[in-house]
């Protein structure tokens, strides 16, 4: 056991788990480093973290989190560069999102030097773990949830923060084809849609498992009043190419304020392209597809990076997207990962050392 410069305790794992792993065949988050992050909120405030070998944990089963779903989640990647030297990407903007959530959810919020030191000593314990291979990194996740006990539907008493990080290739395997919803709602005004909270993303599964029966991977969601405007996918922010104009959905009470969505719109302004954050209706995306000025779609995520969309499903027709030599997707990709490996100027002063 050693103790850090923050009090954070680390207790270190004997044996490593790291040659199970294939590298060069990873999956979407299915195989977590040898240490995980926990952080124990306890009598009005948050105790300091302790580093340990990854390992299950045990609940009451009266604790609220199975009960009422007072749960939040962050995701981040960590990336290596040519001198093995460690960034992160805008982790600062993760801390500030968490505590979004956590407002809303009725989650004490979380101090930064708790996220950031524990982040960063947690990263560095278990450096070996960043995937080399260009497409994978170190994906990193921290959520927090009510363990306090109790059938009474008001908020915990007791909450842990965990962080754990696991090693990952892409997130979608092959073409990416998408649903648009028109039935079912992801969120609603006054929601939660804003939220990285758990339980958005169970609400999702259902329809997901529609649309995934059908032929799609994932369903971009619309709006809940009248389902006439685009808003983003289950996991990641959507972008329309009409002609040559980017669009996204402006953020709201519904839209998750996605990191990666809020970098490409600078990098695709200085890059050129001119870009427009006004609400999309899906029957001028529908009409762009049918005459031929919709180019591109594209998700943004930290998990999906930037992912084109092939084809889009509206109404039992399928819409094939053209495939283009040089699009603005790779274009954009190219000049996001670029930064995140420390092969680009960091002109936005968006990296982030460990
Ligand atoms: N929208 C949803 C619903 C998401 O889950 C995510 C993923 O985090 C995003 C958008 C993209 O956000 P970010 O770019 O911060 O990862
Ligand atoms: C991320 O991109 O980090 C996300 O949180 C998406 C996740 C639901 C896989």
């Amino acid at each position: 056991m050693e103790t850090t410069m923050q009090n954070i305790s680390i207790e270190k794992t004997e044996k490593t788990k790291i040659d199970q792993v294939d590298f060069d065949n990873l999956a979407f988050g299915s195989v977590f480093t040898d240490h995980m992050l926990v952080c124990d909120y306890r009598n009005g405030a948050w105790e300091v973290p302790q580093i340990m070998p990854y390992q299950a944990i045990s609940l009451e089963p009266s604790a609220k989190i199975f009960h009422y779903g007072q749960s939040i989640f962050e995701g981040m990647k960590a990336y290596k560069d040519a001198d093995e030297k460690i960034w992160l990407f805008r982790p600062l903007e993760n801390h500030k999102r968490l505590n979004i959530s956590a407002k809303r959810m009725a989650i004490p919020e979380l101090p930064e030097e708790f996220f950031m030191d524990g982040l960063k000593q947690l990263i560095k314990l278990d450096e070996n773990w960043i995937p080399k291979k260009e497409g994978s990194a170190l994906y990193i996740r921290p959520f927090i949830f009510a363990t306090g006990k109790g059938f009474h539907a008001s908020p915990a008493d007791e909450y842990k923060f965990i962080i754990c990080l696991a090693p990952s290739g892409p997130y979608f395997s092959g073409k990416v084809k998408v649903l648009i919803e028109e039935k079912y709602s992801r969120s609603a005004n006054g929601g939660v849609g804003f939220a990285k909270a758990g339980g958005n993303y169970a609400g999702q599964f259902f329809p997901t498992q529609l649309a995934v029966k059908k032929g799609y991977q994932q369903v971009i969601w619309t709006d809940d009043h009248n389902h006439e405007f685009i808003e983003e996918a289950g996991a990641m922010n959507i972008f329309v190419r009409i002609n040559d104009t980017l669009i996204t959905a402006p953020i709201s009470d519904r839209i998750l304020d996605g990191i990666t969505r809020k970098s490409i719109l600078p990098i695709a302004e200085d890059e050129g392209i001119t870009t427009e954050v006004r609400k999309i209706t899906v029957g001028e995306v529908v009409e762009a597809a049918k005459n031929g000025s919709l180019k591109e779609m594209f998700g943004a995520g930290t998990a999906a990076v930037i992912s084109p969309i092939a084809t889009f499903g509206y109404r039992e027709v399928d819409y094939d997207l053209p495939e283009l030599e040089s699009s603005f997707a790779s274009r954009l990709k190219k000049r996001i990962i670029d930064i995140q490996y420390n092969r680009a100027e960091d002109l936005f002063g968006w990296r982030h050392g460990v």
